[in-house]
């Protein structure tokens, strides 16, 4: 069982390793490697729903998957994601959103794109006992705002406002901060400045962990963001598989005997 004080203690000592999951095989398959933090990450809308960003999905969609997971996992810290809109909006509708993860799904934290709205969020769900982590650079919910999903942080002033958040965060109790798409020396000085683990995705070599998404990692997606790296060719190997299926009962090779069963008896009657 891994912790939120144990990946503190992590920070500065050996890198912290991070993917996403979204159902109970792919989780297992990421717990039995030996990941520290397995994401249920609203990347569920595009990874798996067909959604073309994140913004649709809602919070009974990452429950559901995110109780998926737990029920498959042993040692990893599962963190869910907290979908666009269902925090911030409201105190009292974003603390009942998150408890949720925890009392329904079984999720270990959340974590939320963060912002200055943020800052007393995150204090109040650590002082009631649901652990943060937060979420900056790009933050894929505010794509509209954005104007797509550009590095952030590139200019003196957008780079020290994410310094400053970034401290607020640590200071509201964050137990993590998850660095998105952001130069490299930026991510390098923010590892420096905080106590507090960062994770980085597009993010430069010397945060304190790193995260991907899984079906980027393996080669499921058919495209992965250029700061991502396919660690394998799981589409390929569906594809060849579900090709042989196809040919193997259209030439009638499966099923073959030994998948069926003749039962004697039956033979005087049909
Ligand atoms: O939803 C997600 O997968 C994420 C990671 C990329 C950090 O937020
Ligand atoms: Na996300």
């Amino acid at each position: 069982m891994t912790t939120v004080t144990d990946l503190r203690g992590k920070a500065g000592v050996e890198p912290i390793t991070m993917l996403t999951a979204y159902d109970a095989p792919t989780a297992r398959i990421v717990d039995e490697a030996g990941v520290d933090v397995i994401l249920v990450g609203d990347s569920v809308g595009n990874a798996v729903l067909g959604h073309d960003s994140t913004l649709p999905v809602t919070v009974d969609q990452i429950a559901s998957h995110t109780a998926a997971v737990t029920r498959a996992v042993e040692d990893a810290l599962v963190v869910a994601d907290l979908p666009f809109l269902s925090f911030g909006v409201d105190e009292a509708e974003s603390v009942r959103n998150a408890g949720r993860m925890l009392k329904e799904a079984n999720a270990d934290a959340v974590k939320l794109e963060s912002g200055a709205h943020t800052v007393s969020l995150t204090e109040r769900l650590v002082e009631l006992g649901i652990p943060v982590m937060a979420h900056l650079g790009l933050t894929p919910q505010r794509v509209n705002e954005l104007g797509g999903y550009t590095r952030q942080g590139t200019s003196e002033e957008d780079a020290n406002a994410i310094v400053d958040l970034a401290r607020a965060h640590e200071e509201a109790g964050a137990f993590s901060l998850v660095l998105e798409h952001v130069p490299a020396n930026l991510a390098a000085h923010v590892t420096d400045e905080l106590d507090v683990p960062t994770i980085g995705i597009g993010a430069g070599p010397d945060c304190d962990g790193q995260v991907l998404v899984f079906h980027d990692a393996v080669g499921l997606s058919e495209w992965v963001p250029p700061f991502a790296t396919r660690f394998g060719d799981v589409r390929g190997e569906m594809e060849r598989a579900v090709d042989d299926y196809v040919t193997a009962v259209e030439d009638g090779t499966f099923p073959a005997p030994e998948h069926s069963h003749v039962e004697e008896d039956l033979d005087s009657l049909y």
